[in-house]
Formats: C-alpha cells, sequence, structure tokens
C-alpha cells in the first residue's frame, strides 16, 4: 500500500513538472488515465514479451494480440479470462501471476484498445 501511494505521489509530481517544463503532449498523444497507464506499463513488462501489447503489429506474437482479445471478449469475460490464464496458463502459455488491481489496471488499459 504505502510503495503504491508513494509511486502514485511520484507519478504526480512527475506529471506536474511535465506540465511546468516540457512541451504540452501533442494533439495525436492521447492521455490514457492512470489505471490504464498502471496496465498499459504492467502488460509491456510481463506480456509484451508473447503478446503484441499496443495498435501496431510489431510486437511479439506467440500468442493472440491484445487488441484483438479486446473485440474477441468483453469486459467481464476478459476479466475471468484473465483469472484462467493467470492461475493456470492457457495452451501454449504458462500461467503468469498477477494481482486483482493487476488485472482491473489491464482491464482499463485493454477497454482504450477498443474500437481502434
Ligand atoms: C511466455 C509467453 C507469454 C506471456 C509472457 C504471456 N502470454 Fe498470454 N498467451 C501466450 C500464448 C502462446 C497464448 C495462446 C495460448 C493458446 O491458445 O495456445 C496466450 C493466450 C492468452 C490469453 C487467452 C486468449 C484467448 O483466446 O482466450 C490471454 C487472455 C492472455 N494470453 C493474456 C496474457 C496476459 C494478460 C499476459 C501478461 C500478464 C500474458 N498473456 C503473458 C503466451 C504468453
Amino acid at each position: 500500500m504505502r510503495a503504491r501511494l508513494a509511486s502514485t505521489i511520484l507519478a504526480i509530481a512527475v506529471g506536474l513538472s511535465a506540465c511546468a517544463t516540457g512541451p504540452a503532449p501533442g494533439p495525436g498523444k492521447s492521455r490514457l488515465d492512470p489505471a490504464a497507464e498502471r496496465g498499459q506499463a504492467f502488460a509491456q513488462r510481463r506480456c509484451a514479451g508473447c503478446h503484441t501489447i499496443g495498435l501496431d503489429d510489431g510486437g511479439a506474437s506467440e500468442g493472440p494480440r491484445f487488441r484483438d482479445l479486446s473485440r474477441r471478449y468483453n469486459a467481464l469475460s476478459l476479466q475471468k479470462r484473465f483469472v484462467e490464464v493467470s492461475q493456470h496458463g492457457t495452451g501454449m502459455m504458462p500461467p503468469v501471476t498477477f494481482s486483482t488491481a493487476e488485472a482491473e489496471d489491464l482491464l482499463a488499459y485493454f477497454s482504450t484498445l477498443e474500437g481502434r
């Protein structure tokens, strides 16, 4: 909890200083909300080795692309699927354990991939 709070404060501090010094993000760079941003960072660390997690096709292709998953499942069924793969893996995918909070962040990130 404490570490999480600290990282939230850090994120806010970084955000503020970016506002103060850097140029504003261009119109093409839409800002993600904090949960989606954490989900994206988590996916980058833990999933991107096997899945293409973003909107481009340049990533790993051992598993299905995340943007395809966001089309195949709705939020509820995706959450169930996360619990299953987290605990048991699926097919060629080994179990990759993550917490409920991390799963929620992932879902927030997945929702940003929808309809694109
Ligand atoms: C070691 C490689 C590897 C890693 C790391 C990995 N995956 Fe996978 N994943 C796969 C493969 C391969 C499949 C396809 C499994 C199959 O159908 O045989 C898969 C399938 C899935 C599916 C099921 C898709 C479906 O059609 O139901 C989900 C959901 C999923 N991965 C989520 C994740 C998430 C979330 C992470 C990160 C926390 C992750 N994966 C990390 C290899 C990986």
